[in-house]
């Protein structure tokens, strides 16, 4: 455990040599894991936890679920059951059904509860909001959470790199005494790469907070505001996307994501900077009113009445597959579609073969260049 500065706050910070596998043998060793769910978050970390010797065990309804995890080798009445079967099975139930299903499927899980199990959760949601969720854990159960901040697909694909993801944790309730470790426990095997402390509230209103806001929504509507002004002033669409979109995801986020903001400014123009620089001001003002009313509005559970009123319809695939649609058509995305497809790498011209020259001659090249960029990050550091 690592106790770092952050932004004068000090942090506890988990880390997996903190939990090396005898550690995580000890702990889980004796645990059948029961993962309730097989979507995004289920198969990444059901996957994960079977990888790193936990024994696991899944729950689904029939349906596409069942199907992805028979095709993943989960094996009717031996490792894999119906929920309240599952449920019974588990000493840790890790929730991982949508938090609508949660909502509607939380009858059967706590009814097949059995006392001492760890009950787990990858986001705050149904705990945080007992109104609208109806999840009232009964008091003979641990209630933790470890919530990685990623997709699940994400969380998969991270493991079988050797990378990891980051991710949240918090116990909620300990009756057994070893609700912490348990925990904790989990989210190393689960592949986390490290693990940071937080409440069940505070995971939950951050993480709608920034789904809503800088992750997703609000990025979009920046992005679209931006789009269509450089439209109506007559540029054309590849320039308008490249200039709003694809310089951003291929060029300047993997800067900061490498060595933050302030390295993503120096290593651009100078025209460029100082424009940055003027302008990021107006947008944060423009823009700190809006997130103060989203945060409200998650705060107040309205989010969540949103959420679950619109996620428990019969036709919510149905519904998002159409607004998902209305996007892919717009002329932004259309345009998108085409531009990725000029990636030198995307075009379909490129035999496998010469591919592997290019690709060989980009190594080579990136290998030569390293040490400027290196140099380079040293500077930026310096600063
Ligand atoms: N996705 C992320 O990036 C992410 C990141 C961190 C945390 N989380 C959290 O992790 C949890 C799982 O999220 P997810 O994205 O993996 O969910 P998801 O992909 O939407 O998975 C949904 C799963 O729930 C099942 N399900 C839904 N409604 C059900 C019902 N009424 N009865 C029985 N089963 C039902 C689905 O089964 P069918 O196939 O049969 O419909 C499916 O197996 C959530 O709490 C989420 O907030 C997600």
């Amino acid at each position: 455990m690592k106790t770092v500065n952050i932004g004068g706050v000090r942090e506890k910070i988990i880390e997996r040599s903190d939990y090396p596998p005898a550690k995580l043998k000890k702990i889980l060793g004796k645990e059948t894991v029961a993962i309730i769910g097989y979507g995004v978050q289920g198969r990444g970390q059901s996957l994960n936890l079977k990888d790193n010797g936990v024994k696991v065990i899944i729950g689904v309804r029939k349906g596409p679920s069942w199907k992805l995890a028979m095709e993943d080798g989960w094996v009717p009445g031996k490792t894999l059951f119906e929920v309240d079967e599952a449920v019974r099975r588990g000493t840790v139930v890790q929730n991982l059904l949508s938090d609508a299903g949660q909502k509607a499927m939380w009858p059967v899980v706590k009814e097949n509860l059995q006392e001492g199990a760890a009950l787990y959760f990858s986001h705050g949601f149904s705990v945080v909001y007992p109104k609208q969720t109806g999840v009232r854990p009964p008091k003979n159960v641990d209630v933790i959470l470890v919530a990685p901040k990623g997709s699940g697909t994400t969380v998969r694909r991270h493991f079988l790199e050797g990378r990891g993801i980051n991710s949240s944790f918090a116990v909620h309730q300990d009756f057994t005494g070893k609700a912490r470790d348990r925990c904790i426990a989990l989210g190393i095997a689960i592949g986390s790469g490290y693990l940071f402390e937080t409440t069940f509230k505070k995971e939950v209103y951050s993480d709608l907070t920034g789904e809503r806001g800088v992750l997703m929504g609000a990025i979009y509507g920046l992005w679209l505001a931006q789009y269509e002004v450089l439209r109506e002033k007559g540029h054309s669409p590849s320039e308008a996307f490249n200039e709003t979109v694809e310089e951003a995801t291929q060029s300047l986020y993997p800067l900061i994501a490498e060595n933050g903001m302030d390295w993503m400014y120096a290593n651009c123009s100078t025209t460029a900077q100082r424009g940055a620089l003027d302008w990021f001001e107006p947008f944060k003002k423009a823009s700190k009113p809006v997130f103060k009313k989203l945060y409200k509005s998650v705060s107040s559970g309205e989010e969540t009445r949103i959420t679950l009123e619109a996620n428990s319809k019969k036709d919510y695939r149905k519904n998002l597959a159409k607004e998902l649609k209305a996007i892919a058509d717009s002329e932004m995305w259309k345009v998108g579609k085409v531009v990725r497809g000029l990636r030198p790498e995307n075009q379909e011209g490129l035999a496998a073969g010469k591919k592997k020259k290019r690709t060989k001659k980009a190594t080579k090249a990136s290998a030569k260049k390293k040490p400027a960029k290196k140099k380079a990050a040293k500077r930026a550091k310096k600063r």
